[in-house]
């Protein structure tokens, strides 16, 4: 990736990326997260501006200082990301989904911390969080626009890593999924990754490397993806 951003081949387009875990509270103190780092949506963010794109970051509980030249809008939970990414992605013509959402959030929000009550456990009562990627495919107008989600996978002996991709692809309606497996010891929180790229022309890659080499092959991707429009 040597002088990958001197191309500047996102100058004059507009990039929203989401990065990092989202947190839903159960009560002042504590909330239901996730292992993710953020450092995939700051790779994208930083190649996206090495190669010349106006670059919005909206950011869920990472502790991480804000790229140079990227203006990053901090949120917390999955509705508050629902609302930024709405906004953000209105005017935007690549969008990338880099953050992991909490699926789930508490029914009720405890104003108060949750007590013990003798020693008989806690049952928590959870609904389910608005699919923001699926709902920014549904509000595209920009028939250009260019909307990539992230896929993290744990293959099983019935589905595969593909498998599980391609399914999750045709139910999103992305133009582009990044799929990825994810473990104890893979994906969060490290330098590098591995990737495959599906698109409705298939699936290219593994691709493996740093997250900022990883990122350059997505912008690549999504380049691809609107010269096809
Ligand atoms: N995503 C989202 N809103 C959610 C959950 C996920 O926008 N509430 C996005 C993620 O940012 C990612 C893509 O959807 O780009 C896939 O996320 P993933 O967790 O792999 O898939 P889910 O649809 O949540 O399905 P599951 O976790 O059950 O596999
Ligand atoms: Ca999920």
């Amino acid at each position: 990736i040597v002088g990958r951003g001197a191309e500047r081949d996102l100058a004059g387009l507009r990039v929203v990326v989401s990065a990092g875990g989202t947190r839903e509270h159960l009560d002042p103190v504590r909330f239901l997260g996730n292992r993710s780092s953020g450092l995939m949506g700051w790779a994208l963010a930083r190649a996206a501006t090495l190669r010349g794109a106006q670059v919005d970051l909206v950011a869920a509980n990472v502790t991480l200082p804000a790229p140079p030249g990227v203006t990053v809008h901090r949120v917390v939970s999955t509705a508050d990301l629902a609302a930024a990414m709405t906004e953000q992605a209105a005017a935007a013509d690549l969008v990338v989904m880099a953050a992991a959402p909490a699926d789930f959030t508490p029914s009720a929000r405890s104003d108060t911390k949750i007590k013990k009550d003798g020693d008989g456990g806690l049952r928590l009562d959870l609904v389910q969080t608005t699919d923001v990627l699926a709902s920014l495919v549904r509000a595209r107008t920009d028939p250009a626009q260019v909307l990539i989600g992230f896929a993290a996978e744990t293959p099983t002996a019935d589905s595969s890593l593909l498998d599980l991709g391609r399914a999750k692809l045709a139910r999103k309606g992305c133009d582009v999924l990044v799929l990825n497996e994810v473990g104890e010891h893979k994906a969060f929180g490290r330098p590098d990754n591995e990737i495959v790229l599906l698109t409705g022309a298939g699936a290219d890659g593994p691709w493996a490397g740093s997250k900022d080499y990883l990122a350059h092959l997505i912008w690549d991707c999504a380049l691809g993806q609107r010269s096809r429009r």
